[in-house]
């Protein structure tokens, strides 16, 4: 197999967004990235291409991203589907959708990753939500999904480390994903990507199990003090 000069990472969902933010940090962390995309970068030519609502396509696309590859330093689960929706409202469709891309996937990407990571020693970097532990009315699919992203990366902690890889949970709030977002009020997402590089940067002795990341500034919400207690 061929030898790379320098460590290997694979991102999901790195074609716009944050991804494409912690694809642009990794490669100037002096990493070779792989992507495993919906849609292809606009910059290069991913090698396979996957929709993240069909788990067992995206296992064998996520063996295929890999394939040749001799090591693997860092996997970032970053692909995300929202399917946003009341409990009355949503759809089995959508639901489904959220639980493939959100859940499914992210365990059959891992499965396939975990070879060479255990070899490699590497980390993974799974990204979870405020919604995980925030619930909110209208985010069933998200923030039950998100929740479960917990547990998987608990689980992963707890098993494989024994075999040297180790787990982060990276929990944000809001975040300006979208390019022509400007809220003072939500990360960039060059500065998410920076975070994730510094949770893979830490000493192999280490592990940052879960970072709940919020933005710097706080905008003053709706209802505030104690009549928030009116609203939980
Ligand atoms: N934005 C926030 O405020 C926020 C807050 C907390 C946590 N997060 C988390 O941060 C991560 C990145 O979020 P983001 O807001 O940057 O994402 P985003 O801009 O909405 O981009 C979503 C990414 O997921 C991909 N994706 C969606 N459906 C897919 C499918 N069926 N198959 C394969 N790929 C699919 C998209 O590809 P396409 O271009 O093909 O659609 C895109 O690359 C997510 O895990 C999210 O939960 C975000």
């Amino acid at each position: 197999m061929p030898d790379l000069p320098g460590p290997l990472a694979l991102v999901t969902g790195s074609n716009r967004g944050t991804g494409r933010a912690i694809r642009s940090r990794l490669l100037a962390d002096g990493y070779a990235v792989r992507c495993l995309n919906r849609t292809p970068c606009a910059d290069h030519t991913d090698p396979v291409t996957a929709d993240f609502a069909d788990p067992d396509a995206a296992a064998r696309a996520a063996v295929l991203a890999l394939a040749g590859a001799p090591r693997l330093d860092l996997l970032v689960v970053n692909a995300v589907t929202r399917g946003f929706g009341t409990v009355a409202e949503v759809g089995a469709r959508d639901w489904d959708e959220a639980v493939a891309v959100n859940l499914t996937t992210p365990v059959r990407v891992v499965q396939a990753a975990l070879p060479l990571l255990r070899r490699s020693e590497g980390h993974i970097v799974l990204m979870g939500s405020h919604a995980g532990s925030r619930p909110f009315e209208g985010g069933l699919a998200y923030c039950a999904t998100k929740a479960a992203l917990k547990q998987v990366a608990e689980v992963l902690l707890m098993e494989e480390r024994r075999h040297g890889v180790r787990t982060t949970l990276l929990s944000p709030g809001a975040i300006r994903n979208l390019d022509d977002d400007d809220s003072a009020y939500k990360m960039s997402v060059e500065s998410v990507a920076d975070v994730v590089s510094w949770a893979a940067a830490t000493p192999r002795d280490t592990v940052l199990g879960e970072i709940e990341l919020r933005p710097g500034r706080l905008d003053r919400p709706p209802v505030v003090g104690l009549d928030r207690l009116q609203y939980v």
